[in-house]
């Protein structure tokens, strides 16, 4: 099956500081990321706050040009000059409803806009009886087609942003941080809808989460980053299962076992995350890392693939 997106070696920085008493700086925000997404997938992203996450997400929704690397949608190479095409492929549904509906629009107005932008072609009633038809598939009553955004729940307000980014049939949806702001209730009746529209559209995601119990329950892969790169990748169950890099190790030991059993010893990472301005020379983790010998803080460890990627010298089993 042909990728809806494929990465590859993509990369960004951005340039900070460089005031009057200061010496610019260059963040690696990401860096060395290389996936693909077949239609149906979820790929889920996970990591600290600041590994990157909302960055690939700009990249990958074609907001953000990356600084290098390749980026390929539907086939084609996602130069800026193709971005206007490409654009209608690849929807973002981002962590806040509130902040990204406009208030002051009905739902019904928020619906059709991409259709006004993007499809001459139809008709004022066709674009209503569109949006009409979206507001069922997300779980929302038509009635509530003239109301406001501050009329609903935080869920129903998530639901809206799901069906504004679903208008233009995406084939790819990025979804940043989509149910962390929701009640733990909430939480699971989106995943749910996101599932199931994802199972009616063969769409592909690339969901984004600091919360591997969410992940666990909606990816097929997973990418583990830290400090703007990959350090493992790979079916998600054989991460959760069989995780390779003490990084991710650790982030797993931190998530609630659902069976009391199997409760896992909880791994405490000494120190506090570098500076993105100041990565660590060798592996980026071994500052922190419990098994960290010389040759990690000297080399940076390559992802290799047995059994599946990882980023380290001394992996586990
Ligand atoms: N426009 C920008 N200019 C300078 N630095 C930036 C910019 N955007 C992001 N960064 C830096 O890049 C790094 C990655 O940020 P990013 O927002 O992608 O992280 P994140 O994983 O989404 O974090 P969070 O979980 O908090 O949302 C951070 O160190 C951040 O400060
Ligand atoms: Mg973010």
């Amino acid at each position: 099956m042909t990728a809806v997106v494929t990465a590859d070696n993509l990369a960004r920085e951005y340039q900070v500081g460089g005031g009057m008493f200061s010496k610019p700086g260059i963040v690696r925000a990401v860096a060395g990321t290389s996936f693909s997404i077949e239609p149906g997938k979820t790929l889920a992203v996970v990591g600290e706050s600041g590994c990157g996450k909302s960055t690939l997400a700009r990249m990958v929704t074609l907001i953000e040009e990356p600084t290098s690397g390749t980026l390929t949608i539907g086939g084609k190479t996602a130069t800026p000059d193709k971005w206007r095409d490409l654009r209608t492929d690849v929807q973002i549904v981002f962590q806040d409803p509130y902040g990204s509906l406009n208030l002051r629009q009905r739902i019904g107005a928020i619906l059709e806009e991409p259709l006004k932008i993007n499809r001459p072609d139809m008709s004022a009633a066709e674009r209503a009886e569109k949006g009409r038809e979206m507001m069922r598939l997300v779980g929302l009553r038509e009635e509530h087609y003239d109301r406001y955004p501050h009329m609903f729940s935080g869920g129903q307000r998530q639901r809206i942003a799901v069906a504004r980014a679903l208008m233009l049939e995406p084939k790819l949806l990025v979804l940043d941080e989509p149910v962390s702001a929701l009640d733990l209730s909430i939480q699971s009746q989106i995943l749910n809808l996101l599932l199931d529209l994802q199972e009616r559209m063969s769409l592909a995601y690339l969901f984004i989460s600091h919360d591997l119990s969410v992940v666990k329950h909606v990816a097929d892969d997973i990418i583990v980053m830290y400090l703007g790169r990959p350090v493992e990748t790979g079916p998600k169950d054989e991460v959760f299962a069989a995780p390779r890099h003490p990084y991710t190790k650790a982030l797993l030991s931190a998530t609630p076992s659902a069976d009391p059993k199997r409760a896992k010893q909880r791994i405490k990472l000494a120190g506090e995350l570098p500076s993105p301005l100041a990565i660590p020379p060798g592996c980026p983790f071994a500052p922190r890392c419990w098994k960290a010998q010389d040759k990690c803080r000297a080399e940076r460890p390559e992802l290799f693939d047995i059994p599946h990627p990882a980023a380290c010298f001394f992996p586990e089993n």
